[in-house]
């Protein structure tokens, strides 16, 4: 299976995805993630793409194109992948078109993760994340065990550095002026499953199960 996962910041992608992984066997693959490993080993592309990330900008599709190339290139991505965060303009979804066509793939489906932006608030500004294993927590609504420490690895939590509430303006103007065309792309081709992402995970991960399991 071929998935994208798309939303606003907060709505839920990362939490899904790692849910969507363990039961469907997919790769997950987020542009997010993937920057900020560059950024951490201040290869060349961290070090531009730093200078958008913090301020909540969206990164050149250049930059993307060329990390999406490479991600191609490593085999696990043929059995089936989920793109978190990807992709993000309708330059970037054309440029997709382009890169499945030439090894014979398609998108069997688009979950359009959907919350009002005025929840996203405290959720961006409680999220922690674990700096090694990646588990995101919350403070409120999904605490660690030990405060400040991931209950998978042990490691510390700590805060992205875009959850500010000024990087979160501009990362949501992102997302209206330029992804929420992208959904409208994928309308067209009618492969958008658009998904309450405004109720517990629970919940919003049995709906996800009910669209993917008439797909797979
Ligand atoms: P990226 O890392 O993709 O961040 P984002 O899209 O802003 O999304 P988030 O990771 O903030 O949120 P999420 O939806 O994954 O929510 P989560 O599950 O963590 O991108 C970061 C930056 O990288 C971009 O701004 C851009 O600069 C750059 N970038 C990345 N890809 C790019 C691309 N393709 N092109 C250009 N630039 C790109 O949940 C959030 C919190 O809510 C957590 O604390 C969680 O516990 C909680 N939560 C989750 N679900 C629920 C629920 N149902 N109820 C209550 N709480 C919940």
């Amino acid at each position: 299976m071929n998935l994208l996962i798309i939303g606003a910041p907060g709505t839920g992608k990362g939490t899904m995805s790692a849910l969507i992984k363990e039961e469907f066997g997919v790769v997950h693959v987020s542009t997010g993630d993937m920057l900020r490993e560059a950024i951490n080993s201040k290869s060349d592309i961290g070090n531009k793409a730093k200078e958008y990330m913090d301020k909540g900008m969206l990164v050149p599709d250049e930059i993307i194109h060329d990390i999406i190339i490479e991600r191609f290139n490593k085999d696990d991505i043929k059995n089936g992948f989920l793109f978190d965060g990807y992709p993000r303009t309708v330059a970037q979804a054309k440029d997709l078109d382009s890169i499945l066509s030439a090894c014979n793939k398609k998108i069997d489906r688009v979950l359009d993760l959907c919350v009002d932006d005025k929840v996203l608030e405290e959720r961006i500004t409680g999220r922690r994340i674990c700096s090694n294993c990646k588990a995101i927590y919350h403070i409120k609504n999904k605490p660690s065990k030990v405060i400040g420490k991931c209950d998978v690895c042990g490691s510390d939590l700590l805060q992205r550095k875009d959850d500010t509430l000024e990087a979160l303006d501009q990362r949501l103007k992102s997302y209206h002026e330029l992804t929420k065309p992208v959904i409208d792309y994928y309308k067209e081709k009618d492969l958008v499953s658009n998904i309450n992402a405004d109720q517990s995970p629970e919940k919003v991960f049995e709906d996800i199960k009910g669209i993917l399991e008439e797909v797979a």
